[in-house]
């Protein structure tokens, strides 16, 4: 089978990392989570604030963590974003106490590796490129012995990430809102 291979961005890469931003707006604009949170803005209102919300997790992992692509013909059709145990993350945290997410968990600041985000390309869906991304991401963070958070926004995002050993720990249900996950995947050790 041809499997894509993952390849790490740096600030240096400006148009891949530009062209990644825009994958994680256009991508996320559609997310349950980000609906709920700007529900009263157009289109056009939406799209600016996720572009200044995924310009500044870029610019996090590039710094602390890692970004991770899939590039085809040019350009960039998966992304994930890493931020690594430690990375500072005011503005993002202020944005999940809005959300009514709380701040109070170990999270990034904390032993894990994060996953920010990760986005496949709505036309590129559905041929593994998330589970391949996941599983590269997930090889570094094994690399360091530490464990990995995340948030579900989806069920169907939550079984994939289950199949790649992330748990459950919060649930929240409502008649009205949709359901959003925080889950955790245990250290492992190489081997
Ligand atoms: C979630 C996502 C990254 C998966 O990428 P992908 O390349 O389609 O995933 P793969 O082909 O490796 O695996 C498919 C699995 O992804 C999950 N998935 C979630 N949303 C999906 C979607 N819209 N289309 C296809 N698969 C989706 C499913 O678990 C699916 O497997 P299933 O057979 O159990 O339903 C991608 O669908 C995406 O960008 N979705 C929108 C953004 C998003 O929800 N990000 C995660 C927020 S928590």
């Amino acid at each position: 089978m041809n499997r894509p291979l993952p390849r790490v961005l740096s600030a240096g890469d400006a148009p891949l990392v530009a062209d990644a931003t825009q994958l994680l707006v256009d991508v996320f604009r559609h997310d349950p989570s980000w609906r709920r949170r700007y529900w009263y803005l157009r289109a056009n209102g939406v799209r600016r604030k996720l572009r200044r919300y995924y310009a500044r997790a870029m610019a996090r992992s590039l710094a602390h963590g890692r970004v991770e692509a899939v590039v085809e013909n040019g350009g960039v059709v998966a992304v994930a974003l890493w931020e690594a145990p430690g990375t500072p993350r005011p503005w993002a945290r202020r944005v999940r106490a809005r959300l009514g997410r709380g701040g109070a968990r170990g999270g990034a600041a904390g032993r894990r590796w994060h996953l920010e985000g990760i986005a496949v390309r709505e036309s590129a869906r559905g041929r593994g490129l998330g589970g391949v991304l996941l599983a590269h991401g997930l090889r570094s963070v094994d690399r360091h012995g530490a464990e990995a958070e995340l948030e579900a926004t989806t069920p169907g995002s939550q079984r994939l990430y289950e199949r790649h050993g992330f748990v459950a720990t919060t649930r929240r249900v409502s008649a009205t809102r949709p359901r959003e996950m925080d889950m955790v995947r245990p250290a492992r050790t190489e081997g």
